[in-house]
């Protein structure tokens, strides 16, 4: 330990920057995009609205609306070149790394790479919001030894991603809930991901360079990850019969359990409840009701036993598989939402930008004189 000196590990209470783009309020368990309560932005806007204000700091008009959909629909396929790519990737990667991959392939692609102005920006936002999807459901198809799906500029954002993953379309609760995790997903201040595109853009590097960095940050199992370890958990669990005995045996060998606690919220996640009330419905439609009740005596026995919470993970992981998504997809799906809140936070970070650059505390060996060869110990 460096004497006399007060380490913030993981950067715990620490206000790095000022930020307009979202607001964690903790102590009421609630949060704000660029002023809106997330529950009205769920229950009042569709996907496509949220996608549009995260980045453009307003909600849309009808025309800025149609025109940004449009735009988007445009952007939607993506180049012979990187699909013959994708089809190389080994058929066993999880699709975070063909997403990441495929991200920077889509900045080698973009002439504009190194044109980092509010106005380019903002259209190189358009392209990878529009092919994400496209590049998670190649990979998808790909895995699984089927044929490309071409993007339909028919269809909604969420509509297409299904009907290019599954070459159909669910009821429309399905699709409805599809939106709404999104728009839970798409921003939530300086966490791990989105701090990680901001110290990339501090170096005033490109948008794709920051946004792989986004990816990579945001798929471990602390993060992002947790989605799909929230599943392969109750999947662990089986049956509703196993779920206290689990839980209990966890909580004993100091198991940490996923898709519970977080570092800002400490007695609930503002998120949860809307997304547990949307995975509750599909389950209805899906004949999943298991997962919710194995859920409920997680959760129940959490709290009681640890005062610890879930967060948004833990009922997002149930909802996508309940809507017949591959566990592996989950935090991809996560990625094709938080695009909009990363780049919120590249553009604002370029806006006024300040190298990110903390310092650290030394606790290495003392200045030492460099032995030859000879004279080191064998
Ligand atoms: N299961 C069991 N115990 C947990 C826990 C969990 N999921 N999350 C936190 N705790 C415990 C810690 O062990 C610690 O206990 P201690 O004080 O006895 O050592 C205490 O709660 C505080 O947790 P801490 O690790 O300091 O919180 P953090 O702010 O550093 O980490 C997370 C926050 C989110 C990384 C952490 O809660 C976690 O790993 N959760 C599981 C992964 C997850 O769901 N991530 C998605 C986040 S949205």
């Amino acid at each position: 330990m460096a004497e006399n000196i007060k380490v913030a590990k993981g950067l715990a209470g620490v206000i790095t920057d000022e930020t307009s783009v979202s607001k964690v309020m903790a102590e009421t368990n609630s949060l704000t995009y660029r002023g809106y309560a997330v529950q009205d932005l769920c229950e009042k806007c569709s996907w496509e609205e949220v996608a549009f204000l995260m980045v453009n700091k307003e909600l849309p008009s009808s025309n800025e609306l149609a025109d940004f959909i449009k735009t988007e629909k445009e952007y939607r396929n993506i180049s012979k070149d990187l699909l013959d790519v994708i089809h190389k990737f080994p058929k066993g990667s999880h699709p975070m790394d063909t997403l990441r991959t495929g991200v920077s392939y889509l900045g080698m692609e973009d002439e504009r790479i190194w044109n980092n102005s509010a106005v380019v920006n903002m259209d190189k936002y358009i392209r990878m919001l529009a092919k994400i999807p496209t590049i998670i459901a190649a990979a998808y198809r790909h895995k699984k030894g089927k044929a490309f799906i071409d993007p339909s500029n028919e269809l909604t954002a969420s509509e297409n991603f299904f009907h290019m993953c599954f070459g159909k379309i669910p009821a429309k609760e399905v699709i409805k809930a599809f939106d709404v995790s999104l728009i839970l997903y798409a921003e939530h201040s300086f966490n791990a991901s989105t701090f990680a595109t901001r110290v990339i853009t501090s170096t005033t590097s490109d948008i794709y360079s920051a946004v792989c960095g986004g990816i990579g940050a945001l798929k471990g199992p602390l993060h992002g990850g947790a989605n799909e370890q929230v599943m392969h958990m109750l999947k662990e669990i089986g049956e509703v019969k196993n779920a206290k005995k689990w839980i209990l045996n966890a909580l004993v060998n100091k198991k940490k359990v996923m898709g519970f606690g977080h570092r800002v919220y400490k007695s609930g996640d503002s998120r949860v409840p809307t997304m547990t009330k949307y995975a509750e419905k599909i389950a209805l439609f899906t004949g999943g009701e298991k997962w919710i009740q194995i859920s409920n005596i997680l959760r129940d026995t959490m709290i009681k036993e640890k005062n610890i919470y879930p967060n948004l993970d833990f009922p997002a992981g149930p909802a996508y598989y309940m809507m017949g998504f591959d566990i592996e997809m989950f935090t991809p799906i996560f990625v094709m939402s938080r695009i909009t809140g990363w780049t919120a936070h590249i553009m604002e970070q370029a806006a006024d930008n300040r190298i990110i650059r903390p310092l650290s505390a030394y606790v290495g060996s003392p200045q030492r004189e460099v032995l030859s060869i000879e004279e080191r110990k064998p």
